[in-house]
């Protein structure tokens, strides 16, 4: 029987690490779970709101750290995790993605000699300036075991001089609670609420530092999605980081202006799902949003300069067109005048089993 600590911590941790929690506990004689959440993410639509949907039990220790700056936050965890894991003793501790609360937990793992995990390992942007990148690149270098999602992944790992013992191509954790929420998820009665019909609208999220927090790049980027949003309605889910940024910056005019760019309160999982799987476009800055569009077959328009995630764009639906205006309009125009979606593959292994070939490792 093996005792695992399951670490959450931010919005893109819980569909990670539900399909793993759920899993343990249908193998039950084979692992007993144990759920940490950090409080990186505290809001309700930003953390409760996700356990309920994706049924994610709540967590048997919550550490409260709330926001912060890097060093504060990070710090905060650290300190908080380490008697957590003293007094637990799990056989592995799991991190999931490239969150600050990510490095952390790994962090005390390794100083404390006990055995920690990867869920993601091996995603590079190549771009040190996102802090992600850095979370990413020093999780992966003190990590015992390192769960990729795509073989690209283990290759930046072998680049960086990790052996091929610690590296398991498992597949995208993610897809697992997809595939399992996709039917339930059209219950959902989010486009009724919004009176948009299928097809018939975008989708955008926004919340990168780089692209939010100064005045001359998100105004540049707003710009360009009010000339899109007048040939179709954009649904713009703000999350906190953006509208602070949206109302210190004093752009709230500049949405108010573009009536097609309606902005609404973050949404929990399944509305989520249930809205961007109806989607005739996505535009987004987030990581996993360009997994799971390409998994859906729905083009993806990515606002940033890389992507750490470059199958979705060999393979899937993705277009990473960075910050310039003109280069968003006319990547999202191509969308959609195309008389038939742009053709794509679902990446190998994303396919929903991503949990248990993960438990099948660890033991
Ligand atoms: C974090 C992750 C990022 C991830 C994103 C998803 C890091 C370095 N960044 O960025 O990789 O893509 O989560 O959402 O770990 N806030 C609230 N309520 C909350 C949480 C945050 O209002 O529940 C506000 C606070 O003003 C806070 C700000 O959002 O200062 C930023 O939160 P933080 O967790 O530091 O970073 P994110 O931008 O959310």
């Amino acid at each position: 029987m093996l005792k695992i600590l399951n670490v959450v911590g931010a919005r893109p941790n819980f569909m990670k690490v539900a399909p793993l929690v759920d899993a343990m506990k249908r193998r039950e004689h084979e692992f007993t779970p144990l759920v940490v959440h950090t409080g990186q993410h505290y809001d309700v639509m930003m953390s409760d709101a996700f356990f309920k949907d994706l049924e994610l039990p709540k967590p048997d220790l919550y550490l409260s750290v709330g926001s912060g700056s890097h060093a504060a936050q990070t710090a905060a965890v650290m300190q908080r995790f380490e008697p957590v894991v003293l007094e637990a003793q799990p056989d592995w501790v799991l991190v999931v993605g490239d969150v600050n609360s990510t490095l952390a937990c790994a962090l005390v793992c390794v100083k404390l000699g006990v055995k920690v995990a990867h869920v993601e390992a091996g995603l590079r942007s190549r771009d040190r300036s996102m802090p992600e990148e850095i979370n990413r690149l020093l999780t992966d270098q003190i990590s015992d075991l390192l769960f990729t999602p795509s073989q690209d992944a283990d290759e930046n790992l072998r680049a960086e001089g990790i052996p091929d013992e610690r590296i398991r191509f498992v597949g995208n954790i993610m897809i697992d609670s997809l595939n399992k929420l996709l039917e339930r998820a059209k219950d959902s009665q989010v486009r009724q609420q919004l009176g948009v019909a299928d097809s018939d609208y975008a989708v955008l999220t926004l919340h990168r530092p780089s692209n939010v927090d100064e005045r001359e790049t998100l105004a540049r980027i707003l710009g360009a999605l009010e000339t899109i949003a007048e040939r179709l309605p954009i649904i713009f889910p703000v999350h906190p980081r953006t509208r602070k940024a949206i109302l210190e910056l004093g752009l709230e005019r500049q949405l108010q202006a573009g009536r097609g760019l309606r902005v609404i309160e973050p949404l929990g999982y399944l509305d989520f799902l249930r809205l961007y799987s109806g989607a005739r476009l996505v535009l987004t800055d987030s990581g996993g949003i360009q997994e799971e569009t390409t998994v859906l077959g729905i083009p993806c328009v990515t606002l940033r300069e890389n992507t750490e995630r470059p199958i979705t764009v060999e393979m899937g639906t993705n277009t990473v067109v960075g910050t310039d205006p003109q280069r968003i309009t006319t990547a999202a125009f191509a969308a959609l005048d195309q008389s038939s979606r742009r053709s794509y593959r679902v990446p190998p292994l994303w396919d929903g089993h991503t949990a248990d070939r993960i438990l099948d490792s660890l033991l």
